[in-house]
């Protein structure tokens, strides 16, 4: 049953709408992209869904520019970003984790006055085990002048992001996005007997305080002191809570993130010898998920520096991402800043 609040009723297209008629002097483009993009997700959702089924699991047998097996879903899902937001007129550049240049809008398509980076499959590793995995998505006005975007558009400070979210195909598939600017962070649930994203978590906040830590902690042995004492502090007592915190570790940052978000908490993918500037892209990961924590209340650290003001030097760039609920991140902070 709906409360009055439209949890259980309300779609993701009337919310998006709505919000629009809040600045009267939008042309709907925004909210036509936001459209697009819950699209694909029904479309990749469905696809992830009957994976086992139809074949879709296991590699493409080709590495990405990070050097990382590409799994069949991770080309679908990309295509499927590509051809049903990136075609649809209203960006004018793409930056996907799965290429190494700039996507163009090809010469038949329009253009339009946004550019979006994504993370077409977010934890691949976990596909064909059936853990949770997602899509990620970041959107930045274009900057430039000319008609098409270009690699200054893509290379802005999470800071200016319009919007960013991610869909969770996780026991049900969550679409989770925010407009920042104090309109908040919003949870739509996929209900498949009706194909719609309904309203489930409005205005989420993560709790001030954490009781959970997610770290790989098989790389302590590549860890520095600093990395290593927040995390021994974490499963001792000398941390802002006095006891030990539980360790939850997906391996998914969709997955990690979603779950500390609604329960509070710190995950670390800190920098070891074998990731120097850490394992997560900034334009595809980190700032996205940086700027919901946010937006909900929570912090996101490089460990020097908020992850936010990161200006991007190249597409592909990688930084290291704490981020959680505010005491933890903090405590983390000053140990790592030390
Ligand atoms: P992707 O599958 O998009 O390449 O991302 C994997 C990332 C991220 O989802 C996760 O937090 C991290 O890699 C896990 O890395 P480890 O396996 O090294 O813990
Ligand atoms: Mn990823
Ligand atoms: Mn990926």
């Amino acid at each position: 049953m709906a409360g009055p609040s439209g949890v259980g009723t309300r779609t993701f297209s009337q919310h998006i709408a709505d919000r629009q008629k809040g600045f009267p002097e939008a042309r709907g483009e925004f909210t036509a992209l936001l459209q697009e993009i819950m699209v694909a997700a029904k479309v990749i959702s469905r696809e992830v869904r009957k994976a086992g089924l139809i074949d879709a699991l296991g590699l493409t047998g080709r590495m990405n520019i990070q050097g990382e097996a590409v799994q069949i879903l991770d080309e679908f899902a990309n295509e499927t970003i590509i051809r049903n937001v990136g075609h649809t007129g209203h960006l004018c550049v793409l930056s996907s984790e799965e290429n190494a240049e700039p996507i163009p809008i090809p010469d038949q398509y329009p253009r339009g006055g946004y550019v979006m980076t994504f993370d077409p499959l977010d934890g691949s590793s976990n596909i064909d085990g059936n853990v949770s995995i997602g899509t990620i998505f970041s959107i930045h006005r274009k900057r430039s002048s000319g008609t098409d975007g270009t690699l200054e558009d893509l290379l802005q400070a999470g800071r200016d992001q319009v919007a960013a979210g991610y869909i969770i195909y996780g026991s049900s598939t969550i679409l989770v996005y925010s407009t920042g600017r104090g309109q908040g962070v919003h949870g739509f649930t996929l209900d498949p007997t009706v194909g719609e994203f309904l309203l489930s978590h409005p205005d989420i906040r993560i709790p001030t305080d954490g009781r959970i830590y997610s770290v790989n902690e098989g790389n302590t042995g590549r860890w520095d002191e600093k990395t290593r004492k927040v995390v021994a502090g974490l499963k001792g007592s000398d941390n802002p809570r006095g006891e030990p915190y539980s360790t939850r570790y997906i391996g998914s940052l969709v997955a990690d993130f979603h779950r500390n978000l609604l329960y509070g908490g710190i995950f670390l993918y800190p920098p070891d010898a074998k990731h120097p500037t850490g394992k997560l892209r900034l334009l595809s990961e980190a700032a996205p998920m940086s700027f919901l924590a946010e937006e909900a209340g929570g912090k996101a650290t490089t460990g020097r520096e908020r992850v936010l003001d990161v200006v991007p030097k190249e597409l592909h760039e990688r930084v290291p991402l704490i981020v959680g609920s505010p005491r933890e991140v903090e405590w983390a902070e000053r140990i790592l800043a030390s």
